[in-house]
């Protein structure tokens, strides 16, 4: 069985919470094969935990965080032990822009569509991100985004969709590489690309049936 089918039962509209998160986070590992870069990783904004999971057993991982603001540690402890992985994954609620870990304490830092909420500002990943991982780690991000900057009537249309500041949070390849290369200096190299599962992952969210992933769709 490819390993992704093995969490097509997470593919519904009770876990996913927009584009389909497995295959994000497959890509990201698939393009970062080395197993020592995973030993100590954070999974930072992981929702419903459901990436840590995912990262506790396709990769070498020997400890997972799962971390995140909206969704209480205790309810994510709940669906840690119902797999069993209660050794290896530990559950912890917080706020991205303040967190309690030792300095270059992570290997890895993965975040599957959840940096835009709270990356998009100036400062953030060198001061409230970068410090966590280690000298030779790795941080791995994949984020919903713009193929192009919206003009005249769809940038209108899009305001109506992303309602409000929430447009802010959508931007271009370019974007974020302009920001991150600002950020980073010569502290990291920095490759910022459209994932090739693009197409398939927003498809699968919307046969969901979500109600966002029908108002995504319908925008789309
Ligand atoms: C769309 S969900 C994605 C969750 C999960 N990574 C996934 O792919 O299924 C976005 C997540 O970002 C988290 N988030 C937003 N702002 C955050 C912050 N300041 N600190 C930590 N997590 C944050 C939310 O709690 C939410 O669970």
């Amino acid at each position: 069985m490819n390993h992704i089918e093995k969490y097509k039962k997470y593919f519904t509209k009770e876990y996913l919470m927009g584009p389909n998160s497995f295959r994000l986070l497959d890509e990201l590992i698939q393009r970062n094969p080395e197993d020592t870069k995973y030993k100590r990783t954070l999974d930072l904004g992981c929702g419903f935990a459901l990436t840590s999971l995912f990262i506790a057993q396709e990769t070498n991982a020997q400890s997972v965080v799962a971390f995140d603001l909206w969704v209480p540690a205790s309810e994510n402890y709940r669906r840690i032990k119902d797999s069993n992985l209660e050794d290896t994954i530990i559950p912890i609620h917080g706020d991205a822009l303040s967190m309690p870990f030792a300095q270059e304490y992570f290997d890895a830092i993965i975040s599957v569509d959840s940096y835009h909420y709270f990356g998009c500002k100036k400062g953030v990943f060198a001061e409230k991100i970068l410090p966590f991982v280690k000298k030779e780690g790795y941080v791995m991000i994949t984020i919903p985004g713009l193929k192009e900057e919206p003009k005249g009537e769809i940038k209108e249309l899009f305001a109506t969709w992303a309602e409000g500041d929430d447009a802010e949070l959508f931007q271009t390849v370019d974007w974020w590489k302009a920001l991150l290369e600002k950020e980073c200096g010569d502290r990291c190299d920095i490759t910022v690309k459209e994932a090739d599962c693009f197409t398939v992952a927003w498809q699968e969210w919307f046969e969901t049936g979500h109600e966002f992933g029908i108002r995504d769709k319908a925008f789309l």
